[in-house]
C-alpha cells in the first residue's frame, strides 16, 4: 500500500470545492463588482473590463479543465486493461486520479457558473477544440507517459492559480468576496492535484526510457500547442463580445503613495512600448495572453525532472482550517 499517495486524498471530502458552496446571489453586488475592480484591474468603475478579464481567463481554465478530467478517465481506463503496461498495483494512484478527474470537472462547472453569473452571459465558441485535443491522447502511447504528460501542463496552470488565489488572499484575508472564496476552495483542490502531479514527476517520469521520454515531450508540445490557441481564440472571442479590451491601461501594482499606479505611469519601459511582466491575477496587457499563459516548457526543464519539493512552500495547505 502507497500510503503518502492514498493520504493525498485522506481529508478531501472535507475541503473541497463543489458549487454550492458559492454564494451566488452576491457575485454581482456592486460592493463585490468594486473589489474585484479595484483588485485586478485598479480602479474601482473598471467592472466591464474585470468582468470580460475574467470571463477570459476561467473560460480557459474551464476549458483545460474538462480536457484533463477527459483524459486521466482515459488514462484510468487504458490501464486497468490486462494487456496494458503495469501502472499500478492496488487502488491508490485509480483513487488518486478519480479524485482528480471529479474534481476538475467540478471546477470546470463552477467556473462556468461563476462567469454566466457575474457576466450574464453565456458565450459560445464555435470550436472549442476539445475534439483534437482529446485525440491527442488517444494514441499508442503508454498511460504512464499519457499520465506524465497530462500531469506536466496542468501542473504549471495549477501552480499559478495558486499564485493567484494567494495574492487575493492576501487583499480579502477574511475571505469576504465571493470570487476570494472561489479561488480559496479552488485551491482545497489544486493542492491535492499538485501533490498527485509531485508524484507524477517523482515516479512515473523517473521510470521512463529515452523513447517515452520523447513521447512525453511531444505530447507536451502539443497539449502547449493547442492550450496558446484556446487562449488566443478566448481574448478574441471576449473581446468582441464585450467591446473592449481589458488589458487596456493596465496596472503594476502599488504606488509609494500605496494607490494602484497604471503601467504607463509607473514604469518607464512600459512608457517606450515594452509590456513587463504581470503578477498572476492581474490584468494582462498582451492580446492573447493570460494568467495560465506562462512559459510551460521552461517551468517543466525545472520541475519535471528534479526532485520539486520546494513547491510544497507555495503549495503548503496542510494547515488550512
Ligand atoms: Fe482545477
Ligand atoms: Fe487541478
Amino acid at each position: 500500500m502507497q500510503q503518502h499517495l492514498f493520504d493525498i486524498n485522506r481529508q478531501a471530502h472535507h475541503q473541497f470545492l463543489h458549487p454550492n458552496k458559492m454564494p451566488w446571489e452576491q457575485v454581482r453586488d456592486e460592493e463585490e463588482l468594486d473589489f474585484i475592480a479595484t483588485s485586478l484591474c485598479g480602479h474601482r468603475d473598471d467592472h466591464d473590463k474585470v468582468v470580460a478579464y475574467l470571463y477570459k481567463e476561467l473560460a480557459q481554465l474551464a476549458e483545460i479543465e474538462m480536457h484533463v478530467a477527459s483524459t486521466l478517465v482515459q488514462v484510468i481506463c487504458e490501464a486497468s486493461r490486462d494487456n496494458a503496461r503495469q501502472l499500478w498495483a492496488g487502488t491508490e494512484l485509480v483513487h488518486t486520479l478519480s479524485c482528480f478527474a471529479a474534481e476538475e470537472i467540478q471546477h470546470a462547472n463552477t467556473f462556468y457558473q461563476y462567469i454566466r453569473e457575474l457576466s450574464g452571459r453565456d458565450i459560445k465558441t464555435a470550436d472549442n477544440m476539445f475534439a483534437a485535443r482529446a485525440a491527442l491522447y488517444e494514441g499508442e502511447e503508454s498511460p504512464r507517459v499519457k499520465l506524465a504528460a497530462l500531469c506536466a501542463t496542468a501542473y504549471v496552470g495549477e501552480s499559478v492559480i495558486t499564485v493567484f488565489e494567494k495574492r487575493m488572499k492576501a487583499l480579502d484575508p477574511q475571505v469576504k468576496s465571493p470570487f476570494t472564496l472561489l479561488l480559496y476552495l479552488h485551491g482545497l483542490d489544486e493542492a491535492r492535484h499538485i501533490k498527485a502531479d509531485h508524484y507524477a514527476i517523482d515516479h512515473i517520469v523517473t521510470g521512463l526510457s529515452r523513447s517515452e521520454l520523447q513521447q512525453v515531450a511531444d505530447l507536451i508540445a502539443k497539449t502547449e500547442h493547442y492550450n496558446a490557441e484556446l487562449s488566443r481564440q478566448c481574448t478574441e472571442r471576449v473581446k468582441q463580445e464585450f467591446g473592449l479590451d481589458y488589458a487596456e491601461g493596465n496596472y503594476v501594482g502599488l504606488g509609494a503613495d500605496g494607490h494602484h499606479q497604471r503601467a504607463a505611469q509607473r514604469d518607464p519601459v512600459r512608457r517606450n512600448g515594452t509590456p513587463r511582466r504581470r503578477a498572476p491575477g492581474q490584468c494582462h496587457p498582451q492580446a492573447g495572453r493570460g494568467v495560465l499563459d506562462v512559459r510551460p516548457r521552461t517551468r517543466l526543464r525545472l520541475n519535471l525532472f528534479t526532485r520539486s519539493t520546494s513547491n510544497e512552500a507555495v503549495h503548503g495547505y496542510e494547515s488550512r482550517p
